[in-house]
């Protein structure tokens, strides 16, 4: 990766993602694109670009000169539970475009699946590289038609697309847009601001997840692999941690023993939880590129409610 353009610069994973990806390539290398303007602090090159338009996602890569995209535009679960004909738009013609530009111009790819890509009858435990991917929402159906489009990108065009499957992703600095793992957000929030949380998942749906510092690091670390012992190219398994609900309040109860937690059960939310695994299987990960995520549910706890602190109270 030597000039990359960002999608989705403005998002959860954008945000932090462009930030870090400037801090090692350079500010000017790194064109960050999104529909929305970013934020003041964000300083660098960056182009307001909608996926969906192919002659603006073609004019972005003749114009930047980028020989990367990463691609983190979308809708993700809960958003597009709501609003299913704008996800399909907007992750499926986003990542068709993204590869039809990339084979032309010979760029490389990076792909953001998903745990939504599973659905109930894969088996939940210890979830398969490979495995039954028959997903039942929407963000999960566009999900898997992404990853088997990278594929034959790949193996038609010999385009070098590259992914991961993310589970909930948790972080202190930009909030996430309207996904089913965001209570895994709110209540560090909630719990910092109030001392108590009302939670829309119920107690007993486990999810993976991974503290946004570790899903930086996979991305930097697959996108530079020596791809000579990928067996698999996308959807690479990744989580660092499978908790529910119960298991993340009793560990900010170690910081703050008379944190509440109330439920009020949002049942959209709630049938896509229990549609996704409880846990993933990672190997295919650590084998082929040294996946190794340094955050556990105890250590990402630790270091979200003292920066959360800083942020909110000024502590
Ligand atoms: N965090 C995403 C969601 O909840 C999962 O990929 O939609």
């Amino acid at each position: 990766m030597k000039r990359i353009l960002v999608t989705g610069a403005n998002g959860q994973i954008g945000v932090e993602l462009t930030r870090i990806l400037r801090d090692s390539y350079g500010r000017d290398n790194v064109i960050a694109t999104d529909i929305k303007e970013l934020p003041e602090d964000m300083d660098g090159p960056f182009r307001i670009l909608d996926v969906r338009d192919a002659n603006m996602v073609h004019e972005a890569m003749e114009r930047t000169r980028a020989d990367t995209i990463i691609h983190m535009a979308g809708i993700l679960s809960a958003k597009g539970e709501e609003y299913p004909q704008l996800a399909w738009e907007i992750n499926i013609q986003g990542i068709y475009n993204v590869l039809e530009v990339a084979r032309i111009k010979e760029a490389s790819v990076f792909f953001p699946s998903s745990i939504a890509t599973f659905g109930p009858t894969t088996p939940a435990r210890n979830t398969p590289q490979d495995t039954v991917q028959r997903p039942t929402s929407i963000y999960g159906i566009s999900k898997v038609t992404g990853e088997l489009l990278c594929d034959y990108y790949h193996i038609k065009y010999g385009v070098d697309v590259r992914g991961l499957r993310f589970p909930g992703l948790i972080s202190h600095k930009a909030l996430p847009g309207g996904g089913t793992t965001d209570y895994a957000v709110h209540i560090y929030y909630d719990a910092v601001k109030h001392g108590a949380y009302t939670c829309p998942i119920s107690a007993g749906s486990y999810m993976d997840m991974m503290y946004m510092p570790d899903a930086l690091d996979a991305v930097l670390q697959i996108m530079e692999a020596d791809p000579r012992k990928f067996v698999h190219w996308n959807a690479f398994n990744t989580s660092a941690m499978s908790f529910d609900p119960e298991g993340i309040a009793a560990e900010i109860r170690r910081h703050i023993p008379d944190f509440e937690m109330r439920y009020e059960v949002n049942p959209v939310l709630q049938r896509i939880a229990d549609s996704w695994p409880d846990s993933l299987d990672c190997t295919a990960a650590r084998e082929e590129w040294g996946f190794n995520p340094r955050y556990d549910l105890t250590a990402m706890t630790d270091d979200m409610l003292k920066r959360l602190r800083e942020k909110l109270t000024g502590e």
